[in-house]
């Protein structure tokens, strides 16, 4: 049986900055199956040694030093190129010839993988389809898909829809690079591998979940599209409900695909809806000084380029207790991070000498410093009976002997070729997120939009945001990567 991977994108950035490299890398491994081959399609007018050549070029830039000549011929010898205008049928039957020629044995698996414009997810769809390419009787058809999926729940569902006509729900692989990273999986590790965090997992000792994606870079050339998504569709719909659904789920009962999937869908079930003020109350936008004057951005724009929501859970684990998302560009650093904030201790015994305790606090560093810390207090050394907060890490570059942690597309990339779907979003959770999203959207566009803040960049986003938690009784986890 032999393998093959299909990229439509082939000149694009993602197939060079993290595909192949991650293809590379998991053949440097051995991880790729024996006949693995890849073949990209786009409409450039390459031919199957120019793109071996760029591509060499780029892996070399992007592996660094794991980047290996004489690996990486044998390696190029399964690249192939087809140029190809995925708008017009003709490419599809040519790449069917070409398949049928470089697939050695009689079956085969294929995945293709969508790294080209979300306009074009379902035109590719459709062809593939009408070229019979996606007949999986002589061996397994799978599609992946990049984000955005869908700018709302509409085309989500539209897209959902066009897909579900050629490929079943099992051969879809709808991407969210989050969900690759090891940090991520680890929280399901963290949570159902050990005894000791799950019995406090929930409203009787967590007072509060923070959740923060945070991005030091402004948007810069990439006004133009920035503008048409903002922080919400960038980042909530997709990155940040993600990280909610695996902090909040209850376990599965094995580590499947569909079981796993079904925990995270009852979360997004679960998230109560905004009505009313809630949204003045519940929801927080606020826009980088400097962005009106980016390339491509409307002169008034009124886009966000920061968010903050609390949104809460109703079921028996989670009631009340509230989730705070927040996400934005020019903050004061690079960081993706889970917090959970437990309660305080229900009678503080030392009286004035202990100064009031925050509350245990774990800290999961999604990136860029992947790791756990553990806050407690202990005494001060020599002191009365004053305590201090002190810290118990756990980083994953730290551990003796480790190699480097790979990046998310090997994880997911493995995955499709091997068929689970456990780290891939099912269609039903992709809707119910721009179920969740949509409503905001609309509340932003309308008459009623909460007031939209201005920040400086280098901070972590408007200062009302720290007196909208402090009003609340609490405080925002604002420290760039604590783990070394
Ligand atoms: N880049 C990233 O880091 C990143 C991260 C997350 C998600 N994504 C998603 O990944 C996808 C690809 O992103 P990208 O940054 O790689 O985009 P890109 O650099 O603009 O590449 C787009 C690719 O699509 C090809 N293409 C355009 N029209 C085509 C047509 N009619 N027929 C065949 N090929 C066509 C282009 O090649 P030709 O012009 O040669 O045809 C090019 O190879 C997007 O959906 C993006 O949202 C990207």
């Amino acid at each position: 049986m032999s393998d093959t991977i299909v990229i439509f994108g082939a000149s694009g950035d993602l197939t060079s900055r993290k595909l192949i490299p991650a293809l590379f890398q998991l053949f440097l491994k051995g991880r790729l199956p024996q006949e693995a081959r890849i073949v990209g399609v786009s409409r450039s007018d390459f031919t199957h040694q120019k793109w071996r050549d760029l591509l060499s070029q780029s892996t070399r830039q992007y592996v660094g030093d794991q980047f290996n000549e004489t690996a990486w011929s044998e390696f190029a010898n399964r690249i192939f190129y087809h140029p190809g205008d995925i708008t017009n049928s003709e490419s599809f039957s040519a790449l069917a010839k070409l398949l049928a020629e470089i697939e050695t044995t009689e079956s085969s698996s294929r995945i293709y993988y969508l790294s080209t414009m979300p306009q074009l997810y379902a035109e590719a769809i459709k062809q593939l389809g009408a070229a019979g390419l996606a007949d999986d009787r002589h061996g397994s058809r799978r599609v992946i898909i990049e984000k955005p999926f869908g700018t709302d729940l509409k085309t989500a569902q539209r897209l959902n829809d066009s897909i579900h006509d050629v490929f079943r729900e099992d051969q879809i692989y709808r991407i969210d690079h989050y969900l690759g990273k090891e940090t991520v999986q680890n929280i399901f590790a963290l949570r159902f591998a050990n005894s000791i965090f799950e019995p406090l997992w929930n409203r009787r000792y967590v007072d509060h979940v923070q959740i923060t994606v945070a991005e030091e870079v402004v948007v810069g050339r990439r006004g133009g599209y920035y503008d048409e998504s903002g922080v919400l569709r960038d980042m909530f719909q997709n990155h940040l409900l993600q990280l909610l659904m695996i902090t909040a789920m209850e376990p599965p009962a094995r580590y499947d695909a569909n079981l796993v999937r079904d925990e995270k869908v009852k979360v997004l079930h679960c998230i109560r809806k905004m009505v009313g003020g809630d949204f003045a109350n519940q929801t927080f936008r606020g826009q980088y000084e400097g962005y009106l004057s980016e390339e491509g951005v409307p002169e008034e724009s009124e886009t966000a380029t920061f968010a903050a929501l609390k949104l809460y859970c109703d079921n028996w684990r989670w009631k009340d207790v509230p989730f705070y998302l927040r996400s934005g560009k020019g903050m004061s650093c690079r960081t993706t991070q889970i917090v959970i904030q437990f309660k305080q201790v229900p009678h503080i015994l030392f009286g004035a000498k202990m100064r009031e305790p925050l509350g245990n606090r774990l800290v999961i560093q999604v990136q860029p410093a992947e790791g756990i810390q553990l806050h407690f207090e202990t005494k001060v050394p020599d002191s009365d009976m004053k305590t201090r907060t002190s810290t118990l890490d756990f980083s994953f570059q730290n551990q003796a002997g480790e190699a480097d942690l790979p990046d998310a597309y090997q994880r997911l990339l493995l995955d499709a070729i091997n068929g689970d779907a456990s780290l891939f979003a099912r269609s039903d959770e992709v809707e119910l997120a721009w179920g969740i999203i949509d409503p905001i959207i609309a509340a932003w566009d309308s008459p009623a939009a909460p007031e939209l803040h201005r920040y400086a960049t280098g901070y972590w986003g408007p200062s009302e945001i720290s007196d909208w938690m402090q009003e609340q009784g609490r405080e925002w986890f604002d420290v760039c990567p604590v783990l070394n």
